[in-house]
C-alpha cells in the first residue's frame, strides 16, 4: 500500500495551460493522495464564473466539458480530450500532461504555494502513544521497515548502530528518546527526575560524537527541564513539558529545512546537475525535505529541473542505498555513481554544483561531514564548480574555532572490511574507519542555512546569522 504524500491545494496559475491565458485562472486545486496520484482539482473559468471540480481521481475525459459554458475559454476547456497525471516529483510539484482535441499533449507543472509542511512522504521519526516509530535505514533500499522503539536506551541504541543517522535526525530522536525517558522515570519528585534525566542525557551524549545537533538537543531538553523546574513542582507537568520540547525540535527541523530549501534553491539554476555526497536528505533530518537535498527539492519545487548525482559513499553507502531511494521515490532524476568516479564526472563537465550537509560546522566554517566530502570538495576546486555545504542553525558550532577541533568519530573495521556479512578484506589486515572528515572553508563556495546564506569570511558571516543579523544573507 502506497504511503500517503500528503495534502495540498492552492496551486497557482497555470499560464497559457490551454492556449488561452484565461482559461484556467487562479483557482487551481490538486490534491495528491497517494504514489498513485490520485487527483482532484477545482477550476473556474473567469469567462463563465463556472467552477468545475472532481474531488478525486484522473477525471474522464470529456469531464471538463460543463453544461452552460460559453465564449473563448470554454471552448478550449472542451476540446480536452484526456489528462495524464504523473507522480509529483517533488512533495508539492505536479506535473501533468493534457491533451487536446487535435493538438499534441501539453505539459505543465504546477508547485504548490501551500505554506505549511505537508504530511511528511518519508517519516524518517514519528513520536506515537506506543513508543517511537523509526524507520531502520540499516535496511534500505531493499526493505522498508519501521521499528517501535519503548525506551531511551532502545533510542541510544538505535543512534548508535546507525538506524537512525544523519546529524539533525539524530538530534531529533535524542531529544524525543530523553522525553520517552523522561516519562518513564518513576521519581515521585522533580530532583528524583532531574537525576534520572540527566544520567539520560549522559547515555544519549556518547552514542555519536561527530553531529552536534545531537549535543544541541541534548542541551535544549536539559534547559527545558531547568525552566520548568522553576515553575512547577509537579514532575508529571514537566515530563509533559519534556515531550512538548521535542515535539518541537521536531517540527522546527522540518521547517528549517524547507527555510534552507528555498535559501539555497536561488543559486541552483533551471537544468543544473547536482552532486552530492553521504545522504542529507529527509532521511538524515525529521523528514520531508533534508537539508543538502532540501535545496535540490526546493529548487524543484521552484520550478527548477534539476538532477542528481549520488556519490556511493563507502563504507556505509548512505550515498548508494539512502540518497538514491529517497530521490526515487520523490521522482528526482538520480544517478549513482562510485565515490572514484567523481573527478572523472567533474571533468566531463557534467556537474554543475555541490551540495552537501554537515555534522558540525566550526567558527571558521570549517565543515565535517561523511568521510569523503573533503575530496570531492578539493575535486570540485580544482573543477571550478561551486561547494555548497546545506546545515540548518542547529549543526552550527561557533564555540569551536576551526574544524581541527571538531571531534571525528572512528568507527568499527568491519563497516570496511566487510558488506553485509560478506568478507571483502583478507583476514588481520590493518584498517581505519573514520567516519567523518573536514572539509577546510576556503574550498566553500557559501554554507546555506536556514536563516541565509554565509559566504567568506564565514567568522563573521556565520555569526551574523546566529544572531539574526541579516548581513551573512543572500539578500
Ligand atoms: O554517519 P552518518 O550517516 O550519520 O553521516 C551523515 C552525514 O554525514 C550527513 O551528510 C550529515 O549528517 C548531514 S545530514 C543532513
Amino acid at each position: 500500500m502506497a504511503r500517503p504524500h500528503g495534502i495540498f491545494t492552492r496551486f497557482p496559475i497555470l499560464p497559457n495551460l490551454l492556449g488561452h491565458p484565461d482559461a484556467f485562472n487562479d483557482k487551481e486545486q490538486f490534491v495528491i493522495v497517494a504514489d498513485t496520484i490520485t487527483l482532484g482539482f477545482t477550476v473556474s473559468i473567469p469567462a463563465t464564473g463556472q467552477v468545475i471540480s472532481w474531488d478525486r481521481g484522473v477525471p474522464p475525459a470529456n469531464a471538463l466539458k460543463a453544461p452552460g459554458l460559453s465564449g473563448e475559454s470554454a471552448i478550449h476547456v472542451r476540446a480536452l480530450r484526456s489528462l495524464q497525471v504523473g507522480r509529483p516529483r517533488s512533495h508539492n510539484q505536479l506535473t501533468a500532461k493534457l491533451c487536446f482535441g487535435n493538438s499534441r499533449p501539453v505539459r505543465f507543472s504546477a508547485t504548490s504555494t501551500q505554506k505549511e509542511p505537508p504530511d511528511q512522504m518519508i517519516k524518517t521519526i514519528e513520536w506515537t502513544d506506543e513508543g517511537i516509530s523509526m524507520l531502520d535505514q540499516r535496511l534500505l533500499p531493499t526493505e522498508e521497515k519501521y521499528l517501535m522503539l519503548r525506551s531511551y536506551e532502545e533510542v541510544a541504541e538505535a543512534i548508535k548502530k546507525m538506524v537512525v543517522r544523519g546529524a539533525p535526525a539524530i538530534g531529533v530522536s535524542a531529544a524525543m528518546g530523553l522525553a520517552l525517558g523522561a516519562r518513564q522515570s518513576v521519581g515521585a519528585s522533580v530532583a528524583d527526575l532531574e537525576d534520572d534525566f540527566d544520567y539520560m542525557c549522559k547515555v544519549m551524549s556518547e552514542t555519536r560524537p561527530t553531529a552536534v545537533n545531537l549535543f544541541w538537543a541534548i542541551e535544549r531538553m536539559r534547559a527545558r527541564l531547568r525552566r520548568e523546574k522553576s515553575l512547577t513542582k509537579d514532575p508529571l507537568e514537566i515530563k509533559e513539558r519534556l515531550v512538548e520540547e521535542a515535539l518541537s525540535i521536531f517540527r522546527e527541523d522540518i521547517e528549517a529545512n524547507r527555510a534552507l530549501g528555498r535559501f539555497g534553491a536561488e543559486l541552483l539554476s533551471d537544468g543544473d546537475t547536482v552532486l552530492t555526497h553521504c545522504n542529507a536528505g529527509a532521511l538524515a533530518t525529521a523528514g520531508d525535505y533534508g537539508t543538502a537535498l532540501g535545496v535540490v527539492r526546493g529548487a524543484i519545487d521552484a520550478g527548477k529541473h534539476i538532477a542528481v548525482i549520488a556519490d556511493e559513499t563507502r563504507p556505509f553507502l548512505q550515498g548508494l542505498r539512502l540518497t538514491a531511494w529517497e530521490l526515487a521515490k520523490d521522482n528526482i532524476p538520480v544517478t549513482v555513481i562510485t565515490d572514484n568516479m567523481a573527478g572523472h564526472v567533474m571533468k566531463s563537465g557534467k556537474i554543475n554544483a555541490v551540495v552537501v550537509g554537515a555534522d558540525r560546522v566550526a567558527a571558521n566554517g570549517d565543515a565535517a561531514n561523511k568521510i569523503g566530502t573533503y575530496m570531492v570538495a578539493v575535486l570540485a576546486d580544482k573543477h571550478d564548480i561551486p561547494f555548497y555545504v546545506a546545515a540548518p542553525i542547529s549543526t552550527l558550532d561557533l564555540s569551536l574555532k576551526s574544524g581541527n577541533e571538531i571531534p571525528i568519530e572512528e568507527r568499527n573495521a568491519r563497516e570496511v572490511t566487510h558488506i553485509k556479512e560478506h568478507q571483502l578484506a583478507p583476514d588481520g589486515v590493518g584498517v581505519q574507519n573514520p567516519a567523518f572528515d573536514v572539509t577546510p572553508n576556503e574550498l566553500i563556495t557559501a554554507i546555506i542555512t536556514d536563516k541565509g546564506v554565509a559566504r567568506a569570511p564565514y567568522v563573521e558571516s556565520l555569526r551574523a546569522l546566529v544572531e539574526g543579523n541579516a548581513m551573512g544573507t543572500n539578500g
